[in-house]
């Protein structure tokens, strides 16, 4: 094909963020990815490398959807082939390209390989940008698929990289390593999001933190197999490519078939990870699915009865939920079929007369009647073979049924990708919410995808798209209900499953410690009100530590809070704290909800520091813990960034978190009495904290003086 000379295609902007596509001809390629550039900053020939000796003679494009033929040599955008091994190595050429100043759609054949390509870019609320992309077979022969890759360059002065990833009750840690002549590869295989690989990448400057550097941050929104690298080692440039892992012969496109791939999320931040939360989380709030209202306060029966479920007790904690001020009262696994534990009953979604003789009404009109709303727990991916559905129809499960399919938690994975099984769960779980007053789904999924294959092919992709449609159809048919992303905890965290749904339960762990950890890696990308945060008993049974109430509560009081704990063991002097600490959230649950998250840089001095500051700059609060005993007994000066410079605000201390202060002989006057201070002091020179004994939170209130 000719090449032309490259000229810039477009130019997205906000105040913010620029991102610059040129084109030769070919595939279109992002030029710049950055700092908020004018159009007069802008030209072509500004973009031109030079052609070292030793290669080839041009210097090979780096394509949204990166050509191997046409000499770039890191991973290619498409890899694929017909049955005779062709059309591997496409090249395309530039058929139309619309833009305006927030968008840029291209349409791209090659007429060779006989493949069509979309790609769109739009630049979206927060300085978010989001990369969708296509691929059509225009030939007769089926076309097989096994990456779409999308791609773009970051700085070349980037040297930092951090992931996100854990374990069971232990999600969103973050790893940040040099970046080197290296490529880190995020690669998820677990069919579905996973706990031990988040789909997202950042790499940034060298040191960047909360408050420093520039960082340039990727999310893939999807709930499947995906990869997202960060390649430092290609020929000068850095790049970030991100898609979804296709197995071979998981997509093959038939004659005219287009497969779509999953959207690439973008956000360049010259203010370190706090500017990537302000540029996601306004992105996020401004969705029209983000859910609407006061985020509900919760009570989860899980850790309180687990699978013992009896009428009267649950009636005795629903009073008591009521009591200390809960919203939405929520039962979670045992409900229905022949699950008395876990190893039967998943798949027969009714309710079970053995455990519930007189159905569930009777509950849920008592908890209607104290004023919460009822929520129940699904499974609806999964099956035990100790079940009727898995006796009736042993043939739906996924996998390759000419061998033995590994069991998780006792059970086997429902093969979403066949619209049988889809009718069966939709009409399933629409006969229960239909027949209950139900405001609320916990959607749990506890097993990895092993081998999944649906018929004889790979299955990962068309399961994650079957479960999308099968919860996209629950919310058309019940447009009031609220669904809660579940996976053993955080292993379902993801802006693909997140426009379904509207909270994520973070974790199975309630340990506080664990907690402030897993909350800070959560928030980078999702705002708090998604961040499913319960205040569990003293003694959390996945570490065996032991917590007092106020670092308990402290932990989950800024996310969706509820919770998990049996409250039918609480005293009255129990219960009143407890219900202290549901009135504290309800007084900031508003400002925790709506403003902007600070997660504030700290020296290692062994505390942990966070905050959330209203829109106009008017509150704040700010949580301060002591997650650890420190060599020295002044921990340094809490800094909050973010406040007006010149506005005088007053800092006190909410003690209803109840926290004891540390053993000393004088701890500053402010934690009793208050003190005021300039925005700009506060940023800058920061607050004197007390002496705090390890494992211990600190609330506080920072008002604007009228
Ligand atoms: C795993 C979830 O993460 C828990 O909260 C609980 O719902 C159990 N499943 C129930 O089996």
């Amino acid at each position: 094909m000719a090449q032309h000379p490259r000229r810039v295609l477009a130019h997205l902007t906000d105040d913010h963020t620029s991102l610059v596509v040129v084109g030769d001809g070919g595939m279109p390629a992002i030029a710049y990815w950055g700092a908020a550039l004018g159009n007069d900053d802008i030209d072509a020939a500004l973009f031109e490398r030079p052609v070292p000796g030793g290669g080839l003679d041009t210097d090979a494009p780096f394509g949204i959807i990166a050509e191997a033929a046409r000499g770039w040599a890191g991973r290619p955008g498409i890899e694929g082939c017909r049955s005779d091994g062709s059309d591997g190595a496409p090249i395309v050429e530039h058929r139309s390209s619309q833009h305006d100043r927030w968008s840029f759609h291209a349409e791209l054949v090659d007429p060779i390989a006989q493949l069509g390509f979309t790609v769109s870019i739009s630049l979206g609320v927060g300085g978010v940008i989001s990369i969708d992309a296509r691929v059509t077979n225009f030939g007769e022969e089926v076309y097989r698929l096994s990456r779409l890759r999308l791609g773009l360059p970051v700085g070349r002065h980037a040297d930092e990289v951090l992931t996100f990833g854990g374990r069971h009750n232990n999600e969103f840690g973050r790893h940040q390593a040099t970046w080197g002549r290296q490529a880190v590869v995020v690669e998820n295989r677990r069919g579905r999001t996973s706990h031990e690989r988040s789909p997202s990448v950042m790499v940034g400057t060298s040191g960047f933190s909360e408050q420093r550097g520039e960082v340039w941050a990727a999310h893939l929104a999807w709930s499947g197999n995906y990869e997202l690298i960060a390649d430092g080692v290609t020929d000068g440039r850095r790049v970030i490519q991100a898609g979804e892992v296709l197995e071979l012969g998981e997509v093959d496109l038939a004659a005219s078939e287009t497969y779509v791939a999953p959207t690439l999320h973008l956000a360049y931040s010259s203010s370190g990870l706090g500017g990537v939360s302000d540029a996601f989380h306004s992105f996020i709030r401004a969705r029209p699915s983000h859910p609407a209202g006061p985020r509900p306060i919760h009570l989860n029966t899980w850790e309180a009865v687990y699978f013992d479920h009896d009428l009267n007790r649950l009636r005795a904690l629903a009073d008591r939920a009521a009591q200390v001020g809960v919203e939405r009262f929520v039962l979670d696994d045992g409900w229905f079929g022949s699950r008395r534990d876990d190893t039967s009953g998943l798949g027969d979604w009714w309710v079970s007369p053995e455990a519930w003789p007189t159905g569930l009404a009777p509950l849920i009109e008592h908890v209607r009647a104290l004023g919460m709303e009822f929520g129940l727990w699904f499974e609806p991916e999964m099956v035990n073979p100790d079940s009727d559905l898995f006796r009736e129809h042993p043939d739906w499960v996924i996998g390759d049924l000419r061998y033995e399919p590994p069991l998780g938690r006792h059970q086997l994975v429902l093969d979403l990708g066949r619209a049988d099984v889809r009718d069966y769960l939709f009409s399933a779980i629409d006969a229960v919410v239909s027949t209950h007053d139900i405001a609320y789904i916990k959607w749990d999924h506890n097993r990895d995808l092993v081998h999944a294959a649906s018929g004889r092919g790979a299955g990962v992709h068309r399961q994650t798209l079957g479960v999308y449609e099968l919860i996209d159809r629950i919310r058309v048919a019940h447009p009031s209900i609220e669904i809660e992303s579940c996976a053993s905890g955080g292993g379902r965290a993801d802006l693909g499953i997140l426009a379904r749904t509207d909270r994520v339960w973070t974790s199975d762990t309630m340990d506080p410690l664990d907690r402030h950890r897993i909350h800070r890696g959560f928030s980078v990308l999702f705002p708090p009100e998604l961040m499913g945060a319960h205040i569990g008993a003293p003694l959390t049974h996945t570490t065996l530590r032991r917590h007092r109430d106020g670092f308990r509560a402290g932990a989950a009081l800024f996310g969706s809070f509820g919770i998990e704990w049996d409250l039918l063991r609480l005293d009255d002097e129990g219960l009143e704290r407890v219900r202290r600490m549901v009135d504290m959230h309800r007084r900031y649950r508003d400002l925790l909800h709506h403003g902007r998250t600070v997660r504030i840089d700290r020296p290692h001095d062994g505390t942990d520091a966070h905050g959330v500051i209203a829109a106009d700059g008017s509150a704040a609060v700010v949580l301060v813990s002591r997650l650890d005993s420190d060599v020295t007994h002044h921990a340094a000066p809490l800094r909050v960034p973010g406040l007006p410079g010149d506005r005088v605000y007053h800092v006190s201390v909410d003690t209803d978190l109840g926290e004891p202060l540390g053993w000393s002989r004088h701890q500053p006057a402010w934690t009793t009495n208050g003190v005021t201070a300039t925005g700009r002091h506060l940023e800058h020179v920061g607050l004197q904290l007390p002496i705090m004994h390890p494992e211990s939170s600190l609330l506080l209130v920072i008002k604007e003086r009228s």
